[in-house]
């Protein structure tokens, strides 16, 4: 049948997802799937079942794609779609909500609190840093590819960090900075199927695994399978598999850990729901190691798609 490949859209990942709708077009054409662009920017919804897709890849990133409204959509339309369910997009979409789940089942993530825009004092960043101490990570929720984050060094610069946040969200998340190494693990499947790829380590210049890192330098490292012992392999990719059904994800997402230098403890950062499919993406280069090339594992993902 005819497959609509997802992309686009109007979050403040458009540029994202053009890259990885373009790449993941290309990998179903070059499979023989009858797959067909398009970007929900330009046209409606609805527009999906006239057009008579039996299918769709979301290759959507941020609001609107990735936050479950999409999703919504597609179960009334009747459009079977890759990725979590309509549940596990919203709450993944939320990095204070995906935190609240993690912590009652189990999954270390960093200490928090969440402060409200309009009621959030200076003196009320400058006691939550004094807790949890400095460098402190200030992020909007509901944003990715470290689109509205701030990583505050110093008690000056709290204000200026809160406000930039405070652009994207109405509420923010204050949370510990994990000094150590950062990972991610992808996660395939469905509940007692989901299984977990190798594990990829980014080593950014400065630690900066910033928007541009992410996307376009070259200086950035990717270590993959990451250099870890195998005990501590298992733990994490565990961990990855039980937030990944905590949250009720299914089809597939990627994982992000803080690894801590001090004492080798993994932290669950947040879940991504539909995972950056660019060339530079971690998804495709983990399931490479595991012996998918970027083709199959389209069709694989395609495969598992359910409403
Ligand atoms: N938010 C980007 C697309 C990612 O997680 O890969
Ligand atoms: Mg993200």
């Amino acid at each position: 049948g005819k497959v609509g490949v997802l992309f686009g859209g109007r979050s403040a990942e458009r540029e994202v997802s053009l890259m990885s709708g373009k790449g993941v077009l290309a990998a179903l054409q070059a499979k023989g799937i009858d797959a067909h662009p398009f970007d929900p920017a330009e046209r409606s919804i609805a527009e999906l079942a006239t057009e008579g897709f039996d299918r769709v890849f979301i290759a959507l990133h941020g609001v609107f794609g990735e936050d479950g409204s999409l999703q919504g959509a597609l179960e009334q339309l009747g459009i079977p779609y890759t990725g979590p369910g309509v549940m596990a997009s919203s709450i993944a979409m939320d990095k204070i909500m995906t935190k609240r789940i993690c912590v009652s089942n189990g999954v270390p993530t960093p200490a928090f609190v969440s402060l409200e825009v309009a009621s959030t004092t200076t003196e009320r960043l400058q006691a939550v840093a004094k807790e949890f101490g400095l460098p402190l990570m200030l992020k909007a929720p509901h944003e990715g590819s470290t689109i509205g984050i701030a990583r505050v060094e110093s008690a000056d610069c709290l204000r200026d960090g809160f406000d930039l946040c405070a652009r994207y969200d109405s509420v923010i998340l204050a949370e510990q900075f994990v000094k150590g190494r950062e990972l991610t693990v992808p996660v395939i499947g469905r509940g007692r199927d989901a299984r977990a790829l190798p594990i990829v380590e980014i080593r950014a210049p400065q630690g900066n695994y910033d928007y541009e890192h992410k996307y376009f330098s070259d200086e950035t490292e990717y270590l993959c399978p990451a250099p870890l012992d195998e005990a501590l392999t298992k733990r994490i990719q565990t961990l990855a598999v039980n937030a990944f059904n905590a949250i009720g994800c299914t089809g597939w997402s990627r994982v992000d850990f803080m690894l801590r230098e001090s004492d080798n403890e993994p932290f669950l950062l947040e879940i991504n729901t539909s995972p950056g499919m660019t060339s530079h993406s971690l998804v495709p280069m983990s399931a490479r190691v595991a012996g998918t090339g970027y083709e199959d594992l389209c069709v694989e993902i395609l495969r598992l798609a359910t409403l």
